[in-house]
């Protein structure tokens, strides 16, 4: 299996979906990372019985260091890839650059709309019909690295930002794992600043 590290900042419910899969997945959790020394999802970790790490981005002087450190916990962990889930730093090239191809993101809009914070009240605010999910190989650009996969909703007449992040989430949920899945089987690669799934460039993101 490939080994992956999970790295969060919050409730953890992406990682949750993580853990419930891996049983039947090519991935298997070596490390969780996070920057909040509370967030939520570190106890649904040990739960699982998953190595746990907290680094607290607020002792370091610069995201470098941050980032410099967080590359040594992670390859101390002999890791293969990584996966950003609700993960809230912004990563210097540092960081992208030593795991250029091997780590995935998931964001709450259909990227390129909304990289950054608040997409569900973005989409609200400009009354789209459409919202929903992105899964992306992360390069240094933020939000901005190919899409691999994303998953639609439909916006109605009563959403608030609230239903449109639960609507958004149970997708999630399915779709995270199974493009992990993908990239840990070795169906799912990065050459040429392309996401290429079973040997073909993809041209546009898959739907799920
Ligand atoms: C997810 O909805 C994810 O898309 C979003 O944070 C949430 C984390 O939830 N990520 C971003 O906004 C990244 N900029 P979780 O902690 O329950 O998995």
């Amino acid at each position: 299996k490939m080994r992956i590290a999970v790295l969060i900042s919050g409730k953890g419910s992406n990682l949750q979906a993580l853990i419930d899969q891996a049983d039947q997945a090519q991935y298997e959790i070596g490390l969780v990372l996070s920057n909040r020394p509370h967030a939520e999802g570190l106890q649904k970790a040990k739960k699982a019985g998953i190595p746990t790490a907290i680094l607290d981005h607020a002792q370091f002087d610069s995201r470098e260091a941050f980032d410099t450190a967080m590359i040594q916990i992670i390859d101390s962990h002999k890791i293969e890839a990584v996966i950003l889930a609700g993960f809230m730093r912004i990563l210097t090239p540092i960081f992208t650059d030593h795991f250029l191809g091997r780590m995935l993101n998931i964001h709450p809009s259909l990227l390129p709309k909304y990289p950054g914070l608040n997409t569900h009240q973005r989409a609200l605010e400009a009354h789209d019909k459409e919202h929903g999910l992105s899964i992306h190989f992360v390069t240094s650009e933020l939000d901005g690295g190919p899409v691999i996969l994303q998953a639609k909703i439909a916006i109605t007449q009563d959403d608030t930002i609230d239903s449109l992040q639960k609507k958004v989430q149970v997708q999630e949920h399915i779709a995270y794992p199974l493009v992990t899945n993908w990239l840990a089987s070795g169906d799912l690669m990065f050459k040429n600043n392309q996401v290429w799934y079973k040997n073909t460039p993809l041209t546009t993101p898959i739907q799920l």
